[in-house]
């Protein structure tokens, strides 16, 4: 239950003038100025982040959403406020939108924390949205409910159906091959986007839905609802009238977002297939709780969660098809019996007895009975070894089989702008069985961490037709991409790990049974390179939002937040 000795509504965090009633006539006397009635400023009153941009597709729709979410919390007696926060997309953040992750979670907590509000409704989506309102909602710890803006519905392209942004790779691919000439990639680029909404795959956006609806941060069906179709407005609706009465109860993220909550996340993700995003970002996000992940054991959970959802990229099917096949409660259901069903929902109710009143299963084929999973084992696993000592991971259920125990010759980048340089020079020394390293696209080295994991096969293989090759790098990966690639390999590169000592023609080990990535040149030499070895530097580094950043950004396998934002650890573990 809410504190009742604490101040609510319009009383809550005067500006301290030294005299607190003329701070409270001062702030009514403005607000007034929008029009509104004693009677209204005495109720509860419900933030709401608009986080509409005009370079944020994925958020085209947020001004319905506001509308419909006003509508829940007046019905429900509550005010609500809309305010905007920063606004992340994908392709127009640079150097990239990981970069800003951490400033739009700042941003989420101080206005949260700052502006009188008893409970926020943080409209998310697009990729970095998401975990940076719940990271930023989970450090203001006010009552705050999720709504999603809802993926994009699908397009097709010469009767092909299609989806963002797997497709979108795929068909570049093509055009690199030379299958698809320029008029035609032109013409697809004006299908692979058909509506507003996030990427309709199992990418980052969708993710993180999952995991946010798992984790109890969303209502019931909030993942999966198309972005264009009507119960989305009246799941906006719902989720603003239960942001009143979570004012009322006092329900804060704390008490949602506990280690067993994250477990249950971790599980979303491992039974979807989804993006390797949705750990650094949970990582994250438990970090602001002092909840640290525990990878061995989320490697160990990897084994007895296979991938249940046909979503490209893993499967065949798109977000559309698995709302209409029960969005997320198929998979609940599914996994149930390794979930902890006592954990609390922002609904009130338990996730337990979400499950329990979801709608039955009917006859559907985007979500695997366990017994015939897409993938037989979870699909992300953890490797260590002499080139990663504290970690990187694979997503074996979107790679080639025959490359997860393999040996070869480390063909070298040393940055992105020397692989955008060279990949498709044909002089490369590249043969298929080799392996292409990306160094300094980590953290600190692009900065921020890029989605560039996916290096493309060099045009002279691709045109070969070699579909998939080794590649690793400190980088990220987007999760609509497919193909064996090692990535947030840790310590990374820039920050002194052993990634940013390999040079061209050294053997590299990858054995994903065994868990092992190994390095394998003499520690001797290793340190004689160590020794002529130096950081990258970045143009601006010593000003700005780049040196708080490059100041402070914590490492993969800690969420890559700031370490200054991250209180101490409660010695809470997950999953
Ligand atoms: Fe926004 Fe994919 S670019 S979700």
């Amino acid at each position: 239950m809410s504190d009742d000795t604490k101040p609510t509504g319009m009383k809550q965090g005067l500006v301290n003038y030294g005299d607190a009633g003329f701070s409270l006539f001062l702030r009514k006397a403005f607000i007034k100025a929008m029009g509104y009635s004693d009677d209204a400023l005495e109720r509860p009153i419900v933030g709401i982040t608009n986080t509409y941009s005009g370079y944020n597709a994925c958020h085209r729709t947020v001004p319905d959403l506001i509308d419909a979410i006003r509508r829940g919390v007046l019905l429900a007696g509550g005010i609500p406020v809309d305010f905007p926060i920063v606004s992340i997309h994908e392709s127009f953040s640079a150097p990239t939108s990981m970069f800003l992750r951490n400033l739009m979670a700042i941003d989420t907590e101080e206005l949260v924390r700052a502006q009188p509000m008893d409970a926020v409704v943080l409209i998310g989506g697009c990729d970095k949205t998401v975990p940076a309102l719940l990271m930023g909602a989970a450090s203001a710890g006010r009552p705050a409910i999720l709504e999603v803006t809802g993926p994009m519905m699908t397009g097709f392209f010469k009767g092909e159906r299609l989806g963002a942004c797997t497709d979108c790779r795929r068909m570049w691919g093509m055009h690199r091959a030379g299958e698809l000439d320029a008029d035609e990639i032109a013409a697809a680029g004006d299908k692979l986007m058909p509506t507003a909404g996030t990427c309709m795959v199992m990418g980052t956006a969708s993710t993180m839905a999952l995991m946010a609806e798992a984790l109890g941060m969303m209502l019931p069906g909030g993942a999966a609802i198309p972005a264009v179709q009507a119960d989305r407005l009246r799941h906006a609706e719902a989720t603003g009238a239960r942001a009143v009465a979570m004012a009322k109860e006092g329900l804060t993220p704390d008490k949602i977002m506990t280690p067993a909550a994250f477990a249950n996340a971790f599980k979303m993700l491992l039974a979807t297939g989804g993006s390797t995003n949705g750990l650094v970002h949970m990582t994250a996000i438990a970090g602001r709780l002092g909840i640290e992940v525990d990878l061995d054991a989320l490697d160990k959970l990897s084994d007895r969660i296979p991938v249940l959802v046909d979503l490209k990229p893993s499967g065949q099917h798109y977000m559309e098809d698995l709302n209409n096949a029960g969005g997320a409660a198929p998979i609940l259901r599914a996994i149930r019996d390794d979930l902890d069903l006592d954990c609390m929902t922002v609904s009130g109710r338990t996730l337990g007895q979400e499950i329990d009143a979801a709608p039955a299963d009917w006859g559907q084929q985007v979500v695997r009975p366990r017994d015939n999973p897409i993938f037989p084992k979870g699909g992300i696993a953890v490797l260590k070894g002499t080139l990663a000592p504290n970690g990187a991971i694979i997503k074996q259920s979107a790679a080639a089989a025959h490359l997860m125990r393999h040996s070869g010759r480390a063909v070298v980048f040393e940055d992105l702008e020397d692989l955008a340089n060279r990949l498709d020079d044909p002089d490369l020394d590249v043969a298929a069985d080799d392996i292409l390293v990306l160094k300094n696209a980590g953290p600190k080295g692009a900065p921020g961490m890029p989605e560039s994991g996916y290096i493309p096969i060099p045009r002279k293989l691709a045109a070969q037709g070699v579909k998939d090759m080794l590649r690793l790098s400190d980088a990220r990966m987007s999760g609509t991409a497919f193909g064996a690639i090692v990535l947030h390999i840790s310590p990374e590169a820039a920050d002194g790990g052993p990634l940013g000592l390999v040079q061209n023609g050294d053997r590299i080990e990858l054995d994903v049974e065994a868990r092992r990535l190994d390095l394998m040149v003499d520690p001797a030499e290793l340190e004689r390179r160590r020794k002529s070895w130096s950081a990258p530097a970045h143009p601006g580094q010593e000003r700005g939002y780049l040196k708080l950043y490059l100041d402070e950004v914590t490492q993969a396998e800690d969420g890559a937040d700031f370490r200054f934002l991250t209180p101490n650890r409660t010695g809470a573990k997950t999953p």
